[in-house]
C-alpha cells in the first residue's frame, strides 16, 4: 500500500484485500516510530480537548480500554476488552470498505478499522478514516452496551435499506448520530459522535461556536437531512440520553422511509419550524466560505 496515496476503496482494484470481507492483519509490528509519534501527538492534543466536552460514556469507555499515548494501540488486545465489555472486535481495514461488506461487519459486530495513520503534516486531516479516527473516535463508545446494540443494529438495518433503495436516508441517521452526534447531559451539551470526537478543531465548533445549529434529534427529519463531507457541519442534533440511541436501535426504519418517501431533502443548514432548537446557529463560518455573489 502505498504510504501517501488513497486507501481502501479509493485505492482502486489493485489494491483490493484478498479476503471476501476486506479485512488485513494490522501488522502491528510494522508500524514505524513516526507511525506512533503521529499517534501520541493527536491523542495527547485530543485527550486534553476533550475534557468538559466528550460525553462521561466516552471518557469512562477510554479508561477501561488498552489505549493510551505512547503507541498505536493493537487491535487484538483491544478486541478482547471490548468482547469482555460488549461483545464487539476491532477489525483491520485498509481503508474505506464497500457499504455491503461494511454492514455485514457491523452487524457482527465487528468494527472495521482503518490499519494506517494520516502523515505527520496532515494531523488535521479529513477525507479518509485512519486508524485515529477509527480507534480513538470510535472504539470508547463501543464500550457503552447502548451504542454497541445500536451500531449493529444500524449494520443490520443497511442491508435492509439497501434493498428498499433508501441507503442516503439511512447514512444521514448513522451521520448525525455515531459521526456527529451531540448528547445532552445535566452539565451541557456533550460528544459522542466519533467524527467531531477525533478533531481536534470541530470539537470546539461543534459545542463552542456561534455558528452552527444545535437540534434535538428526530428519525425522519434526520433522514431528510443532507450533510457535509468536506467541512464543519451546518447542524448537529443532539439526544437526550445515549439511551434514546437503543430505541432508535428497535424501531423498524421501513415505515418512517415510507412516511418520507418522495419528500423534498433539506439542506444542511436549514431550520424547521417543526425543529425543536436548541441553538439557533447564526451561520456565519459556512457564510464566510462561500463564494461572493457577482453583481
Ligand atoms: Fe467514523
Amino acid at each position: 500500500m502505498p504510504a501517501d496515496s488513497k486507501h481502501g476503496l479509493a485505492a482502486g482494484d489493485a489494491f483490493r484485500p484478498e479476503r471476501a470481507d476486506w479485512t488485513i492483519d494490522q501488522g502491528w509490528e510494522h508500524y514505524t516510530p513516526q507511525d506512533h509519534a503521529t499517534w501520541k501527538t493527536l491523542f495527547e492534543r485530543q485527550t486534553k480537548m476533550l475534557v468538559g466536552r466528550a460525553c462521561d460514556e466516552f471518557i469512562e469507555g477510554m479508561h477501561r480500554l488498552p489505549m493510551g499515548a505512547d503507541e498505536i494501540p493493537d487491535f487484538r488486545r483491544l478486541s478482547d476488552s471490548l468482547m469482555r465489555r460488549t461483545g464487539w472486535q476491532i477489525v483491520a481495514v485498509p481503508g474505506l470498505v464497500p457499504d455491503e461488506v461494511f454492514f455485514d461487519h457491523l452487524a457482527h459486530r465487528r468494527f472495521p478499522a482503518g490499519q494506517f495513520i494520516r502523515r505527520p503534516q496532515e494531523l488535521d486531516y479529513l477525507e479518509e478514516p485512519d486508524v485515529f479516527h477509527d480507534v480513538f473516535g470510535h472504539v470508547p463508545m463501543l464500550m457503552n452496551p447502548a451504542i454497541a446494540d445500536y451500531i449493529q443494529a444500524y449494520g443490520e438495518g443497511g442491508l435492509r435499506a439497501q434493498q428498499l433503495g433508501v441507503l442516503d436516508q439511512l447514512a444521514r441517521v448513522y451521520w448525525y448520530t455515531v459521526e456527529f452526534g451531540l448528547v445532552r447531559q445535566e452539565d451541557g451539551l456533550r460528544i459522542y459522535g466519533a467524527g467531531i470526537a477525533s478533531s481536534f478543531t470541530e470539537s470546539v465548533f461543534a459545542l463552542d461556536s456561534p455558528s452552527p445549529h444545535r437540534i434535538g434529534f428526530d428519525l425522519a427529519r434526520v433522514m431528510r437531512t443532507r450533510y457535509r463531507i468536506d467541512d464543519f457541519q451546518e447542524s448537529y442534533f443532539v439526544i437526550d440520553s445515549l439511551e434514546q440511541l437503543l430505541e432508535l436501535a428497535r424501531i423498524d426504519f421501513a415505515p418512517v422511509y415510507a412516511a418520507i418517501r418522495g419528500q423534498a431533502e433539506h439542506a444542511p443548514g436549514t431550520v424547521l419550524e417543526s425543529d425543536r432548537v436548541i441553538h439557533r446557529g447564526i451561520g456565519s463560518y459556512h457564510r464566510a466560505k462561500r463564494p461572493a455573489q457577482p453583481g
